[in-house]
């Protein structure tokens, strides 16, 4: 009965080890992450207290249903970057990227590219949730044709990708980047996908780590998921490159 009066948990700096947070989405109103710049402060700062010393900002580019457009994401950066000066937020902003869906959007984009790039270098990709789109790794093939290094976001959270099977080898072969969602660890997605980031840690598959962080939900799983000793641990034992960028 006493529920109600549970303590919050305190945040630990677990998240030291990769430096930069290389996928969230913190600008307010551009997608389905924040809705406003208080939650985008409360949440740059809780990234701060995980541990992070840098991020980069990663909106969604989905169509139909986020049409960004990049000149206006990055005065909306700035705004963001302003703001949370302002506010005394101590992480430092690493620049701007973006999270572009492959789908039918994606492949009219391919042919006058103008991509936010990751550390002016990573274009971070992601498939749809719920099935493959056709022409997927052609349009990734020819991303890397044309110089683009690709990361694909949280691969661990497509469940018509048979992470165990030749599929994801393909991907990897091909000289694709795996960046897995931190809460994935911890359970957020449910056993599967956690099961599914687990095994791709342990293949060697995984070069990127990001929060993923949308709202204040997201943010207060992330300071539950630094209690996790296993997470913790992983963190410490695996190589990542989020500090190169
Ligand atoms: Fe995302």
């Amino acid at each position: 009965m006493f529920a109600f009066f549970k303590k919050k948990k305190e945040p630990r700096p677990i998240f030291q080890p990769l430096g930069t947070d290389m996928h969230c989405h913190l600008i307010p109103r551009v997608d389905d992450g924040s809705k406003c710049m208080e939650e985008s402060i409360e949440c740059l700062k809780t990234l701060k207290a995980v541990g992070y010393e840098k991020v980069i900002i990663t909106p969604h580019f989905q169509y139909p249903r986020f049409q960004n457009d990049e000149d206006d994401i990055c005065r909306r950066f700035d705004e963001l970057k302003q703001q949370a000066g302002d506010a005394g937020v101590q992480i430092v902003f690493a620049g701007i990227g973006g999270e572009y869906r492959i789908d039918t959007g994606f492949q009219a984009r391919l042919e006058k590219p103008r991509f936010l790039k990751l550390g002016g270098k990573y274009v971070l990709v992601e498939f749809s949730l719920h099935q493959q789109m056709p022409g997927c790794d052609e349009m990734i093939f020819d991303m890397q044709m044309k110089g683009y290094d690709i990361i694909l976001a949280h691969p661990e959270r497509y469940p018509y990708l048979n992470v165990f099977g030749s599929r994801m080898e393909q991907l990897k072969n091909q000289g694709v980047y795996f960046q897995i969602n931190a809460l994935s660890l911890g359970g957020f997605y449910g056993e599967e996908a956690k099961r599914r980031a687990y095994y791709m840690l342990e293949q060697g598959w995984v070069e990127f780590m990001g929060t993923d962080t949308h709202n204040t939900v997201y943010a207060q799983a992330l300071i539950n998921l630094t209690h996790d000793r296993k997470v913790e641990k992983t963190l410490e034992k695996y190589d990542f490159l989020n500090k190169t960028i």
